[in-house]
């Protein structure tokens, strides 16, 4: 992974954000969003898969490549939705522990069903992960993965430090703010497409309809891959690698480790 450049947000640019992200999307987060997890977990990954024209699985496939986790190590998955990080990791590294936490019961079930399908065993709780349900320093590893652009990146992030071991390291991918505003604008046209499709494919529910101009803004309104890696230094992570994916930016792969002493 290379290291990618400083993008001078600062701490109060980040609080600004985060403020700013409460305000426009806090209604959306804590109303819709259990909604719109509440219908997918049936189709979640066929319709990812869908929605991205095939990519999803590409997308999935880099990330659980770049965790590097030791026979033995614990790790866990936020916002582990269906489970799709969790198996792979456990088909990879059958010698590990995974957790799965997330607010669904109905994802969790789904993902608790396909654990048992692929014959590997995943803990699961039940909790909003802005608060994590685990004592501090519980974990090797902490895995992300498409969810953040969901939560207040200021109550989360310092969370999945207090959980990680000394030394413990985080691994985050999700769909970014892209930071040219052209790829940007034809990113925003291709998501408008491929919710209209997918919704059209598998049939949605009032609330991922509601939701269509809010997975838009909710991208305009993210980080960069720049910012995010300043973000995760400026919450206290150390040794920031970012590797964005072949989509300018899009989708990025960011790693970040707790400093061995704090
Ligand atoms: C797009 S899915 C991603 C699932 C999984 N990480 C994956 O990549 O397939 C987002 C997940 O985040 C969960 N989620 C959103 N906000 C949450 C919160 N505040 N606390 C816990 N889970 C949350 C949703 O329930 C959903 O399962």
């Amino acid at each position: 992974m290379d290291e990618d450049a400083s993008a001078a947000l600062g701490r109060s640019g980040f609080e600004q954000r985060e403020q700013h992200r409460r305000a426009l999307f806090g209604p959306t987060w804590a109303a819709l969003i259990p909604d719109v997890f509440r219908d997918v977990p049936s189709y979640y990954r066929a319709g990812n898969v869908v929605a991205s024209f095939g990519l999803w699985e590409l997308w999935v496939w880099q990330f659980v490549n770049t965790v590097h986790v030791a026979p033995g190590s614990a790790v866990l998955d936020v916002c582990a939705g269906t489970n799709d990080v969790g198996i792979r990791l456990l088909r990879r590294h059958p010698g590990i522990k995974v957790t799965a936490v997330d607010r669904s019961r109905e994802m969790q079930d789904e993902g608790q069903r396909r654990a048992q399908h692929y014959r590997v065993a995943i803990d699961s709780r039940i909790a909003d992960v802005h608060r994590l349900p685990f004592d501090d320093a519980s974990f090797d590893a902490v895995t992300l993965q498409a969810a953040s652009r969901h939560l207040q990146l200021d109550l989360v992030l310092p969370e999945i430090l207090r959980v990680l071991r000394p030394g413990g390291v985080f691994y985050h991918c999700d769909m970014l703010k892209p930071r040219r505003r052209v790829v940007e604008r034809l990113y925003l046209a291709f998501l408008h497409a491929s919710v209209a499709w997918t919704a059209l494919v598998f049939g949605s529910s009032e609330a991922s309809r509601q939701c269509r101009e809010y997975f838009k803004r909710a991208i305009s309104h993210f980080y960069t891959a720049e910012e995010f890696s300043e973000v995760l230094r400026l919450v206290g992570f150390v040794d920031v690698r970012c590797r964005k994916s072949i989509w300018g930016g899009m989708v990025a792969f960011h790693r970040a480790a707790r400093p061995a002493q704090r």
